[in-house]
């Protein structure tokens, strides 16, 4: 493995936050009995084996491109509950499982996919009739953790190199371009966007809860280019950094985290809160 790829347990750190806003989506999800169901980018597979609970009787699948994260999603799976597909989203084709689909859950994972905007019209076109397209991306890189993390990259000798890596994470779009993305393709679409004020545990002297939160994730990039020595001054200099924008206070760290989710339904029916 190396330094830039998934690491499960280190994204498992934090997995109580980050599975809230899968809770929070799939409660917009009304789908009382699909055949088959999707978790594009499921991840080391625990909320994916959530949709399994849900919907007993119906089949499910997790793609994802990472090897590592499939692995971990495979031992999770002692039952062979789940039908676990290596592949990037950008070439999952949903005909390729055979059925039409009829719940298509991406969690968290189209922030690393910057063509999506051009996929998810072509995911929902494919989707069973009444079939639900539900995401949910992080709209946080004008955050600190994010804005600090650039910052401390430009200063670096190696800055060229680290933008890419930095940049392809602002792939995410606002709400209203997701909103009026589905509403092209179907009425029945619910966007909106959350923060959560995550409360991370710190320790004195241990290291900084939003770096270790940003390791399994967005500072994957980074450390993949650097060696060890580079990536030692790096984190150094960033979690300098974050110390003083997420001070450490009686309670732990202070995270705000927005969130963007949109759920769009197919075949026309309004499933949502009646106006007027
Ligand atoms: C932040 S994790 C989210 C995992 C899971 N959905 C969850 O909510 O815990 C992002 C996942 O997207 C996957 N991923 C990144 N780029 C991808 C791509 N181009 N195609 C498919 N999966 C991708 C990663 O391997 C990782 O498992």
């Amino acid at each position: 493995m190396t330094d830039s790829a998934w690491d499960p347990r280190q994204y498992a750190v934090f997995s109580g936050h980050r599975g809230r806003p899968f809770t929070d989506l799939l409660a917009r999800v009304d789908a009382p009995a699909p055949r088959l169901v999707v978790d594009l980018g499921c991840g080391p597979g625990d909320l994916t084996l959530g949709l399994a609970r849900r919907w007993p009787q119906a089949r499910v699948v997790g793609v994802d491109s990472s090897p590592e994260m499939l692995q971990r999603a495979r031992e999770l799976d002692a039952e062979g509950r789940v039908e676990w597909v290596e592949r990037r989203a950008e070439e999952w084709d949903p005909a390729a499982t055979g059925d039409p689909v009829d719940v298509l859950v991406t969690n968290a994972t189209l922030q690393w996919v910057p063509t999506h905007l051009r996929l998810v019209p072509t995911w929902v076109q494919a989707l069973a009739p009444g079939g639900t397209f539900a995401m949910q991306v992080p709209s946080n890189f004008e955050a600190p953790s994010h804005r600090l993390m650039r910052e401390v990259a430009a200063r670096h000798a190696r800055a060229e190199e680290l933008r890419p890596g930095l940049e392809r994470a602002r792939a995410v779009a606002d709400p209203q371009t997701y909103a009026a993305l589905l509403l092209e393709l179907t009425p029945d679409v619910d966007v909106w966007q959350t923060t959560y004020e995550h409360v991370l545990a710190t320790t004195p002297d241990g290291p900084h809860p939003v770096l270790e939160w940003v390791r399994g994730t967005g500072l994957r990039p980074v450390l993949g280019v650097l060696d060890a020595d580079e990536r030692d001054a790096f984190v150094a200099d960033y979690a300098r950094e974050l110390e003083t924008a997420y001070p450490r206070r009686s309670f732990g760290v202070l995270f705000p985290f927005t969130r963007t989710f949109a759920v769009a339904r197919t075949g026309g029916r309004r499933s949502g809160v009646v106006d007027g």
